[in-house]
């Protein structure tokens, strides 16, 4: 089969397009023909070196997995061949989802909602799983609460500001102009534009002095030390990216605040959560652009420099999906 592989750690170039053997499943696994998968930080992050100690080379990536089941190994009982199936696979454990077939433990797995397009359904596992993570798990948002998401318009922002609608809350959201209409278009009552203005003095504006009862941190920098000058009392924070800084939280103490960090988990049950929001009309991705697989080193480039004016997720065309690439998007 076709592997996007990682030779070496570096740039886009430490790509090579190869063929290797199709995997084969053990018991409890099962092997699924990749139809789509999507580009995320993470990938970069490992391709660049970011975690060298824990991804041995050559190494195949990728963290979303859209496709349909192909075979399954002995003891297998939840899925059979020819269903359609969304999942991210277990991330530093094997390979991943750059390649036209994919094996993963059944529990991992889910059925893929009906009404998303391969290739939509790939651009929702890994940031609608951290969002459900990050909103629901940790934070406990609350019909009736007010949320912060910050980066509206990226890949984990926008599935953030359609979830907490669907929770009840009233959301705010930081992105630059050239996206209100897009961060609105998707529930968000409140938009800032982070490059003119001071998100917590528009959160202060907005709720008379009160602050928001959760902030959702996707872009790191100072957001943590900052981020009780937008909170109510008792209010969460919630980050999912690295804390490159150190940064005093003295001010935390005084609003009574919690932290909360997420490194997003595998299950089937956040997947088959978000499946019933998307069923219901609640929550769809935005596939902002598709490439194909032998296209993957464009496309971290583009989402690595950010200078594309992609909105939501790239995505990647495999296989059966390939002749999607570059084409009009759903
Ligand atoms: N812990 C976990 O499990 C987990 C899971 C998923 C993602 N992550 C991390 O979460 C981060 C975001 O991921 P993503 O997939 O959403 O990335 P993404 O698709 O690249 O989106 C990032 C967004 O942040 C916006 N942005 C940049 N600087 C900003 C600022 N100062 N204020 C407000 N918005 C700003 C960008 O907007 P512009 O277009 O205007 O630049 C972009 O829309 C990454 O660091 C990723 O590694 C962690």
């Amino acid at each position: 089969m076709k592997a996007m592989t990682l030779k070496s750690f570096g740039g886009p170039e430490a790509f090579e397009l190869r063929d290797v053997a199709k995997p084969v499943p053990s018991p409890g696994q099962v092997l699924v023909r990749v139809h789509a998968t999507s580009i995320n930080p993470l990938d970069y992050q490992v391709r660049r070196g970011d975690y060298s100690d824990l991804v041995p080379l050559p190494a195949i990536t990728g963290h979303d997995v859209s496709g349909i089941v192909e075979a399954v190994g002995p003891g297998v009982t939840t899925f059979s061949p020819g269903d359609e199936v969304w999942y991210t696979p277990q991330i530093f454990d094997g390979p991943g989802s750059y390649a036209e077939y994919h094996v993963a433990a059944e529990g991992i797995v889910g059925k893929k909602p009906v009404s998303l397009t391969h290739l939509e359904a790939a651009s929702l596992t890994l940031v609608g799983g951290t969002v459900w993570e990050a909103l629901v798990v940790r934070a406990a948002l609350r019909v009736g609460e007010s949320i912060l998401v910050h980066g509206g318009a990226g890949g984990v922002g926008h599935v953030a500001i359609q979830v907490a609608k669907a929770m009840g809350a009233r959301v705010f959201t930081t992105v630059r102009e050239a996206n209100f209409e897009f961060a609105t278009s998707l529930g968000a009552d409140v938009v800032i534009d982070y490059t003119t203005e001071d998100y917590a003095d528009a959160v202060m504006r907005e709720t008379g002095g009160r602050g928001v009862d959760v902030v959702f941190d996707t872009i790191g920098g100072n957001t943590l030390s900052r981020s009780p000058d937008a909170l109510a009392q008792l209010g969460r924070v919630v980050t999912i990216v690295d804390i490159a800084q150190p940064q005093n939280l003295v001010q935390a103490w005084g609003k009574n605040a919690s932290y909360h960090f997420v490194f997003t988990r595998q299950n089937r049950g956040k997947l088959d959560e978000l499946s019933a929001l998307v069923e219901r009309g609640q929550l769809r991705p935005h596939v902002g652009a598709v490439y194909s697989l032998a296209d993957i080193p464009l496309a971290h480039t583009l989402l690595e420099t950010r200078n594309n004016g992609v909105r939501g997720k790239i995505a990647i065309a495999v296989g059966p999906s390939a002749n999607l690439a570059g084409a009009d998007l759903p």
